[in-house]
């Protein structure tokens, strides 16, 4: 039996550029993924017992999973970066400058590649087969995904993430004010 997943809390105060609102209208998004996410897995569950002749709606309801699952995810690495992190570490800033040549080199390349037409997600992930740290584009939350990748940074520029604060036509401001509010030391943490 399949364990059922929970919508999570974030410990957020209040942050600069991005209103109450905006974050709480945001979240019951991410709480739908969840919902979603499980009631998936049930319906899949039960078209098991007669595959063949549910093929057809157990093929939509297998390819749904992968966007509900991921909305839900990624919304999770979103979220936890705005809560407050102890510790002083760098580790993963001295691997970016050393791949990037400086960290506002790699910031640039995250901040133009969120900026870029179209909705979806901008990751650094890490390839632990030989320790590249690579930014990447995800459409949806779930088109562009590599394989085996440990996921370390996670920017959401669905138009969802900041319309209610910015206009559609905006998204460098709220780029900007992601940033102000990134944790640094919650993306270290992940690197670890
Ligand atoms: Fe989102």
């Amino acid at each position: 039996m399949l364990k059922s997943y929970e919508a999570k809390t974030f410990a957020l105060g209040a942050l600069d550029g991005l209103s109450e609102t905006q974050i709480s209208e945001h979240l019951k998004l991410y709480q739908g993924y969840v919902k979603n996410s499980n009631a998936l897995l049930q319906k899949i569950e039960q078209h098991k017992q007669n595959a063949e002749a549910m093929a057809i709606e157990l093929s939509e309801l297998v390819r749904r999973f992968g966007f509900e699952f991921n909305g839900m995810r990624l919304h999770e690495y979103y979220f936890s970066q705005f809560e407050k992190a102890e510790g002083s570490n760098d580790a993963l800033k001295m691997a970016l400058e050393s791949q990037y040549g400086s960290f506002d080199a790699w910031k640039n390349q995250i901040s133009a590649m969120a900026v870029m037409r179209g909705i979806g997600w901008v990751l650094l992930v890490q390839d632990e087969t030989n320790g590249n740290l690579l930014s990447v584009w995800v459409s949806d939350h779930e088109l562009g995904q590599l394989g085996g990748q440990k996921i370390l940074f996670a920017l959401d520029v669905w138009e969802h993430a900041y319309t209610v604060d910015y206009k559609p036509t905006e998204r460098a401001k709220y780029v900007e004010a992601f940033w102000k509010n990134l944790n640094w030391q919650k993306v270290e943490e992940r690197y670890r």
